[in-house]
């Protein structure tokens, strides 16, 4: 298994590319099994989960062929099982349930079950695919969902949900009538898959705000589509840069999608200057203490507390974060604490009194987010931290060292 081994105290400085976003890689993606047509998908990140849904794809009979970052999809579909082998290392694999129920009229998901950061239902999926005449049982840990047709509907989620949200829209596309999603989420990578979809010949209108509207269509055809930047990977080289108090530009991303992070950075003392697709952040000689609330955007994005909580454990004073969309997304907690972060959790709050320094040591990558914040805390600390189970940040970080090398800092990875 790698490892990431970091030497700490090198101040980051220069340019930096941001990849495709992940999150809206995997819905666009599973968006192909909804036509016969051929798509072609740019700008797709090179990532375990992108491989883990491509795999899915050709599990079920799609052709996938990969040139760089392009992806070409042609979904003749030959079964509708997505085993528990495939979906047990990625939640996001239950995204095939809405688009292969709207086309073949039934589909076998694993359900995802538990995982590090709560317990992430996907009880509203299901509710939602109901009220649009899927019939639904559960079996053997799987899913299976059967219609003759589904039927357009209101739905309203009760919590706003990404995935749930994403796969909603796309059984709706070829669904009978009108849909009409309330409290549907607003993040861009939603918007990015409507936009996907109506380059398909879907009828989308709404997508970035909290009701969408889909009007079915019978059938839809070929697709070349672009995947955004991706904000979370954009938002941890921002705090990269001002962890270090570096000055460093990171380039080909989309700001607006960065408001909620730019705002608390500038809070906490970096500098900030956008130009156009660039976001240029010059940290200063000291981190001020900043108190933080995740929601769903575009409120401080949950897969960014734990990089800002890094951030925190060496600012000047103390912050509260608050963690309101998983329960138990703390996990990096007692890593940080292991290099010497003063940090008391109490219920969905995490209360951090910034240290003068932290020290190097042997830490435990226990989620994606978490992994990222990890590699922040070591760019900063005293020493040698040498992070294990990176496994979980090549699900989501395009070679991240190699990335983070480039800009100065003293990292490398090694194969045991
Ligand atoms: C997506 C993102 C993830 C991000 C999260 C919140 C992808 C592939 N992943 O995850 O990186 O952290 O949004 O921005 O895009 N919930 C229910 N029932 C459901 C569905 C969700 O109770 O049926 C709850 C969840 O437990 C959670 C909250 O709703 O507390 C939000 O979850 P959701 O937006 O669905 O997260 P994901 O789509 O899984």
């Amino acid at each position: 298994m790698d490892k990431i081994l970091i030497e700490g105290g090198e101040k980051l400085r220069g340019e930096v590319s941001v990849s495709g976003a992940k999150n809206a890689a995997l819905p666009i993606i599973a968006s192909s099994l909804l036509t016969e047509g051929s798509c072609v998908f740019h700008n797709v990140p090179d990532l375990v989960d992108v491989k883990t849904i491509k795999k899915l794809l050709v599990s079920l009979g799609a052709a996938v062929e990969a040139k760089g970052n392009t992806l070409q999809v042609q979904a003749g579909i030959q079964q509708c099982e997505a085993s528990y082998d495939l979906v047990k290392t990625m939640r996001a694999s239950i995204l095939v349930l809405g688009p292969l129920v709207a086309r073949m009229g039934r589909a076998r998901v694993s359900l995802p079950g538990g995982c590090a950061i709560g317990a992430r239902p996907v009880n509203l999926h299901l509710k939602a695919l109901q009220a649009m005449g899927a019939e639904i049982d559960l079996r053997d840990g799987y899913v299976e969902a059967t219609t003759k047709g589904l039927k357009g509907t209101t739905i309203f989620f009760d919590t706003s949900t990404v995935t749930g949200t994403e796969n909603i829209m796309m059984a709706a596309v070829l669904a009978r009538g009108t849909t009409v999603l309330e409290n549907a989420a607003k993040e861009p990578e939603v918007e990015n898959l409507a936009t996907a979809l109506n380059g398909m010949g879907a009828k989308i209108r709404g997508a970035g705000t909290d009701v969408i509207t889909i009007e079915g269509v019978t059938s839809l055809d070929s697709v070349e589509a672009s995947i955004i930047a991706d904000r979370v990977e954009a938002g941890t080289f921002m705090i990269a840069a001002a962890i270090t108090g570096g000055d460093v530009v990171v380039k080909g991303c989309e700001p607006k999608h960065l408001e909620a992070l730019t705002a608390k950075l500038r809070e906490a003392g970096a500098s900030i200057e956008i130009n156009g697709s660039s976001v240029r952040v010059s940290g200063g000689n000291s981190v001020h203490s900043v108190d933080i609330t995740t929601l769903p955007y575009p409120g401080f994005p949950t897969d960014l507390q734990a990089q800002m909580m890094a951030l925190m454990t060496v600012a000047i004073g103390t912050s509260v974060i608050r963690e309101t969309v998983f329960e138990n997304r703390f996990m990096h907690v007692n890593e940080m604490m292991r290099m010497g972060a003063d940090i008391v959790i109490d219920g969905n709050r995490a209360i951090v009194s910034g240290v003068n320094r932290l020290r190097g040591a042997p830490v435990m990558a226990t989620d994606l987010r978490a992994s990222a914040s990890l590699v922040l805390a070591g760019l900063v600390a005293e020493g040698t931290t040498e992070l294990s189970r990176v496994y979980h940040i090549d699900r989501g970080y395009e070679r991240i060292e190699e990335k983070l090398s480039r800009l100065g800092a003293n990292i490398r990875r090694v194969r045991e």
